[in-house]
Formats: C-alpha cells, sequence, structure tokens
C-alpha cells in the first residue's frame, strides 16, 4: 500500500527509531511492502521506515543505473534493519542530495566517502558490505533518518541548498531518498 511520506517539519522525522526485534513476521512483511511501494511510487532512491510515520529502525534503498544521471551508480535493492555503520577512512567528499521529506530541493552535503555497513535482512539474516562513494552516500543517506536527521541539518554552507529547476535548471537528477 502507498503511504504518506512525511515532510520537512513533521516532528516524527526528528525522533528516533526503536531497534526491530521480531523478524519474518507479516508486520514487518507489510511495512516492508508498503515502504517499496510508496518508493517506487515516487522513483525514489531509498526510503526510511521513519518516512512513513513508523519508529523502527528498517531502510530499503536501491538505484538502478541510468545514463541521464552518470553520477549515481548502480546500487543494489536492499533490506537493512538494525544497521550499524562504520567509516573505513578519513576521507570525507560532499555531493548533492534530495529526500522525499524535502521534495523538489537538493543540498551540498558531506558524507564518509567509505564505509562498512551492517545490519539484518527482513528473515533476521546478518550481512554485511563494504561500500564507497553514491552506495555509501545513500546508506548514510537512510540511516540518518532512524536517529532523526535530515540532510538540510548537515550542510555546511546554506548557499548550497536550493531548489532543483533553480539550482539545475534543465537538468535531469537523481532520485531522492
Ligand atoms: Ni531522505
Amino acid at each position: 500500500m502507498i503511504r504518506e511520506v512525511l515532510r520537512m517539519g513533521d516532528e516524527r522525522l526528528l525522533q528516533r527509531a526503536a531497534v526491530v526485534e521480531s523478524f519474518g513476521t507479516p508486520e514487518l512483511a507489510a511495512l516492508l511492502q508498503d515502504m517499496r511501494d510508496t518508493m517506487a511510487q515516487l522513483n525514489g532512491a531509498g526510503l526510511a521506515a521513519p518516512q512513513i510515520g513508523v519508529g523502527l529502525r528498517v531502510v530499503i534503498f536501491g538505484v538502478k543505473a541510468n545514463p541521464r544521471y552518470p553520477e549515481a551508480e548502480e546500487v543494489p535493492d536492499t533490506v537493512l534493519i538494525n544497521p550499524v555503520l562504520q567509516p573505513l577512512a578519513d576521507e570525507v567528499e560532499e555531493d548533492w542530495e534530495g529526500c522525499l521529506s524535502v521534495p523538489g530541493m537538493r543540498g551540498l552535503v558531506p558524507r564518509w566517502h567509505r564505509l562498512r555497513y551492517s545490519g539484518f535482512d527482513e528473515q533476521g539474516r546478518a550481512f554485511e558490505r563494504s561500500v564507497s562513494g553514491f552506495h555509501a552516500r545513500v546508506v548514510q543517506h537512510e540511516c540518518d533518518h532512524l536517529d532523526g536527521i535530515l540532510y538540510p541539518m548537515r550542510i555546511r554552507d546554506l548557499s548550497k541548498f536550493g531548489f532543483n529547476d533553480a539550482l539545475f535548471p534543465g537538468r535531469e537528477l537523481p532520485p531522492e531518498d
């Protein structure tokens, strides 16, 4: 079922989400289906459960490579629950991000370039991946939602925050997440 995505200003986006205790349940499956439906409807790159008003540490993400925005590399479709992120280097890079909860806008956001993330899939199986670049950025963006952090809160230079069509007139941009 397609759910409403909360927008910045809603205090539910600012709360810390709770750890998932039970896996493989009908409730978790229904939540993930709603998240997939909602993300697909909005052509998103990712979605965190708090964005649809569910305060649990669940995120999904995935991006197909698209020649119209080559800066966004392919990211596999992933369900990540109770994630833990660990940077693998001190290197931080800035790049543009958008968010389904801040629709129509972009900002330049610093993120770890390389990191390892670990967590659980919907059946409770543990997994981990070491990633960099755009994949690492998407994971950091999604996991920030679980701690009540929206990307505008991380922008260092607010002159690098604005509306898509004003910042990038006529350009096709990668999906929001
Ligand atoms: Ni977002």
